[in-house]
């Protein structure tokens, strides 16, 4: 278990606390590549509208039954969990079921945070209930609950500034106002040990969302070494503004909180599927999402749909009996929500092989409207991926936030190309990590278009006659 929560931390100081809310640059026309290059990436335009017709005239609609089968008869999916092992099972069955055989497992130790008990309430100035959903892995509180004061607060430059006396034996609620994921999810992933350092005996927080209709969103949280571990929660956003007002209005604030949950590790494994290239079968390009979920809603946007699309790349090409030079690759990788966990797994055992994988692409931030990608790789390899984007036009943007995907991240910081799927996901953190992430979110032919565009694009990287350049 301490090894896993090492993990855990060290993941988070590199990994988790990302995704910055601007460096968005749009790359313009300054690619100079060679004509037969770009005569060969135009010759692609006839295979690539063929599986484009194909996925959009009923083998996408076929899938999306799956996929909808799928998260229905499995619903959340959390690390660690037999629900997890028997999705995982199922995809292995319905890739065989495809008349793909080439799929394999492999098999790691991840985190295993089960919720049992939650729940809050506000006692002064008034009796409420308290809408709260714990972060992963939060430690439970004492059987008969905490009450104490709570203290608002805005930011980490708030709480650094006041006395550690008006923190003590508090409960700290952090209110900070969605800026975006990244700038803000700091409050969920750190604030507990921040605040413990102040004497705090528990931190609830504002959920990272812009939108609420009275809904907790979770999400990983890290405690620091040798910082004691309190209990921290999520609210909604109705009951941070009002505690915000409360405090203001000189009034004073008293909750109580009880939360119950285990913590252990389990084994899980990563699941992949190859369609194994014809002349350089040693060649990859992967595609990806994550097949786990948390244990709110159903995991279908996060990442049911992500984890479905790149899951279909493989089997749909197979289908289509096109075969590519190069190995088309899906991975549904274990555990993300976790901590990047089976990732990192994967990562560790095939850091002697990286120089193979000519790219690696994730879709972990919605499947809505497909958009483009987005792109993290030397100048002249952006100059080929937006040459191969020029021919799925309206679907071209590209940009390069240096984040793209999730697990994807620690792959492209050793210097692999990678590529995530932009998509008109404005929406998604309305319904991330909550009771609000279903099915209902999803909408067919955005799935559908976002799976033919996914297949085709990753179909010409995989057959082109030269690799994705490296810096
Ligand atoms: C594309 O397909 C059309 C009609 O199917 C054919 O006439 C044309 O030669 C093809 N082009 C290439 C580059 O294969
Ligand atoms: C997968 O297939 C195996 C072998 O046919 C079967 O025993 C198992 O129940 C299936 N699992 C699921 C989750 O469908
Ligand atoms: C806290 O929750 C646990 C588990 O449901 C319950 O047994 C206990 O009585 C609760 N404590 C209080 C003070 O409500
Ligand atoms: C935590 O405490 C242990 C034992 O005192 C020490 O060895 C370790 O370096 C500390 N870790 C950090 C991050 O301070
Ligand atoms: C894929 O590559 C092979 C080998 O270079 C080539 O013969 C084939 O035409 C390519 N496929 C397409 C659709 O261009
Ligand atoms: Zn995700």
């Amino acid at each position: 278990m301490m090894d896993i929560l090492l993990k855990l931390i060290i993941v988070s100081l590199c990994v988790v606390v990302v995704k910055p809310s601007v460096i968005i640059q749009r790359y313009d026309d300054d690619c100079v590549l060679d004509p037969e290059l770009v005569e060969e990436i135009a010759s692609y335009q006839n295979v690539t509208k063929y599986i484009v017709n194909e996925i959009k005239a009923g083998l996408g609609h076929t899938m999306y039954q799956e996929y909808t089968e799928f998260i229905d008869k499995f619903g959340a999916r959390p690390s660690g969990t037999d629900v997890l092992e028997r999705s995982i099972d199922h995809m292995i069955n319905l890739t065989k079921s495809k008349g793909l055989a080439d799929v394999t497992t492999e098999e790691l130790e991840v985190p295993h945070w089960v919720r049992i008990h939650e729940s809050a309430s506000m006692i002064q100035p008034h009796l409420k209930n308290i809408a709260i959903l714990g972060f992963g892995p939060s430690v439970s509180t004492p059987p008969e609950g905490i009450t104490a004061q709570a203290i608002v607060i805005n930011s980490f430059e708030e709480l650094d500034k006041i006395n550690a006396k008006d923190i003590q034996g508090k409960i700290v609620v952090f209110d900070a106002h969605f800026i975006s994921y990244g700038d803000t999810v700091v409050y969920r992933t750190q604030g507990a040990s921040k605040a413990a350092k102040k004497g705090a005996v528990a931190t609830l927080v504002r959920s990272i969302t812009p939108f609420s209709i009275y809904s907790p969103h979770t999400g990983a949280q890290y405690y620091e070494d040798n910082v004691t571990k309190i209990p921290t929660a999520a609210i909604t956003l109705e009951d941070a503004d009002l505690m915000r007002r409360l405090q203001d209005e000189g009034e004073k604030i008293v909750l109580h909180i009880n939360m119950s949950s285990t913590f252990d590790t389990k084994k899980s494994r990563n699941t992949i599927v190859d369609l194994k290239g014809t002349v350089h079968p040693e060649k990859l390009v992967i595609v990806s999402g994550h097949i786990d979920s948390w244990d709110v809603g159903q995991g279908a946007m996060d990442d049911g749909g992500g984890m479905m699309i790149s899951w279909f790349v493989p089997v749909v090409l197979n289908l289509l009996k096109l075969k590519p030079k190069r190995t088309v690759r899906a991975i549904l990788w274990t555990a993300e929500e976790a901590g990047l966990v089976g990732a990192q797994a994967y990562l560790n055992k095939h850091m002697d092989d990286l120089h193979n994988i000519n790219l690696i692409m994730e879709s972990d931030e919605g499947t809505f409207k497909p958009l483009g990608l987005d792109f993290a790789g030397s100048k002249k390899a952006r100059c080929i991926v937006q040459e191969v984007l020029k021919q799925f036009a309206p679907i071209n943007k590209m940009e390069n936030s240096g984040y793209p995907g999730s697990d994807i991240v620690i792959f492209v910081r050793k210097g692999v190309p990678g590529a995530s799927l932009l998509n008109q996901n404005e929406k998604y953190y309305w319904f991330h990590h909550s009771e609000g992430d279903t099915m209902n979110v999803q909408n067919i032919n955005d799935v559908i278009d976002c799976s033919a565009f996914w297949a085709a694009f990753s179909y010409v990287i995989a057959n082109l006659s030269v690799d994705i350049p490296r810096t």
